[in-house]
């Protein structure tokens, strides 16, 4: 493709006054943009126009196939098993990765998770995972097959040649304020998801205080949107709606998520946690052709615990291992008496990242220890003085600007909330 076969600035004028970009436009776009022709400043400009005028469907199936064009595509066709993947749109304590991915491949189905790390206050899988002494992200194809093949799941780095015109997208957008925008993330998460070759694939679109899209509106729009884009390349999607408003489960940060993942795969753990495991396992078991596997039964008799520690020693971690344990600790108690009225996700995952579980930029060292540990639910009926929550942290000068951003966002009140569903839509392909 000849680099000088449009006029980015007559592309941004297309979008910018609200009209629709060309198939062979697109193509040349994201090929310019990546190969550094069409600069960032460009880029940004286009994203804007993006973010307040939208893209129609054909375009948004265009600027996808365009990202995975961008890089390589991997095939797991080789392995003999079905494949199913699953993708959530991120979330305040969601580790729901950990224990789902053992108990998915106990069915024999290969589930190959290919994860990032946290940026801001949603947390990364790897850097979760990473709370394992020895255990380690990065894996080469090879590696990752083997695992595949011999233990069933894998839960590794994705690699730098998957849909490099997205990586280099996403961080631009992460600066210019476009993120939030229903095309440019369906295509952003769709063009990787694509790309990795999965068989199957189900999405957990969050929505919520905690979450990127805040009312399920949204939400709807942007699962029905990924849905359809998985469909058309022939990937077997589905999505749920999840309500990400309180936090998922009573950890929130890297090595107590891990502790709390490996109590649900030992047959415990909060309900919330098993709930959206035990619903998205169905699922992906649904799609890769297993609707009546018994997935409690493997939960509670140690075939999921059996993947789970099969992975981590493969990957070079000691699932017996001590997990690190934070120097010091601050508890916050109940100054009244009453029903935990609401717990809101957002503050709590600012307060986690403020205390070390996050990192603010792409470079800076995630304190494994750090975090937040909720001692009740909305619902739970606490006296004066009962424990709230506990931060935990390193440095105690981290505690006062997590107190901060945590301040009022537990409420007690003198009648119980209304019980809110945890998974509230099911979106299957039109
Ligand atoms: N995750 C992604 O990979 N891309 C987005 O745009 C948003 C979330």
């Amino acid at each position: 493709m000849s680099i000088e076969q449009f006029d980015v600035v007559d592309l941004i004028h297309t979008k910018r006054d609200g009209g629709e970009l060309e198939t062979n436009e697109i193509n040349w776009l994201v090929d310019a943009y990546t190969r550094g022709y069409v600069v960032p400043e460009q880029m940004a400009a286009l994203s804007m126009a993006i973010f307040l005028n939208g893209m129609g469907r054909r375009e948004i199936k265009d600027l996808t196939l365009a990202m995975i064009a961008s890089g390589e595509t991997m095939n797991f066709s080789g392995l003999g098993k079905v494949t199913v993947d699953k993708h959530s749109t991120g979330g305040v304590g969601d580790k729901i990765t950990l224990p789902l991915m053992p108990l998915v491949a106990a069915f024999g189905v290969a589930v190959p998770q290919l994860s990032g790390r946290g940026l801001g206050h949603t947390g990364g899988t790897l850097d979760k995972l990473e709370s394992i002494p020895g255990w380690r992200a990065e894996l080469t194809n090879s590696q990752m097959f083997a695992q595949l093949r011999d233990i069933g799941g894998v839960i590794c780095a994705a690699g730098a040649g998957l849909a490099p015109a997205d990586k280099k997208l996403y961080a631009l957008r992460d600066i210019t304020g476009t993120v939030e925008a229903i095309p440019l993330i369906a295509s952003s998460i769709m063009s990787k998801k694509i790309a990795e070759g999965t068989d199957s694939l189900v999405l957990d679109v969050k929505f919520g205080s905690g979450a990127f899209m805040k009312d399920i509106d949204r939400s709807r729009e942007l699962a029905q949107t990924m849905v359809r884009l998985g469909t058309d390349a022939g990937v077997n999607t589905s999505a749920l709606l999840t309500d990400m408003n309180v936090p998922l489960g009573l950890a929130i940060g890297n090595a107590n998520e891990v502790r709390e993942s490996v109590e649900v795969l030992s047959g415990g753990g909060p309900v919330d946690v098993v709930e959206l495991t035990v619903a998205l396992a169905r699922e992906m078991l649904t799609l890769a052709g297993q609707p009546d596997a018994d997935v409690e039964a493997a939960l509670n008799d140690g075939r999921a615990m059996d993947v789970w520690r099969r992975s981590i020693i493969a990957q070079g971690g000691d699932p017996d291992a001590e997990l690190p344990v934070s120097r010091e600790t601050h508890t916050v108690r109940a100054e009244t008496t009453g029903f935990v009225t609401d717990i809101k996700a957002l503050p709590f995952g600012i307060g986690a990242w403020r205390l070390g579980a996050g990192r603010a930029r792409p470079d800076d060292v995630v304190q494994h220890a750090a975090g937040i540990d909720l001692h009740v639910r909305p619902g739970d009926y606490v006296s004066v003085g009962q424990a709230l929550f506990t931060l935990s942290a390193d440095e105690p000068a981290r505690f006062e600007r997590a107190l901060e951003s945590v301040e009022g966002a537990l409420s007690i009140g003198l009648e119980a909330p209304a019980v809110r569903p945890l998974i509230a839509e099911k979106i299957i392909a039109e």
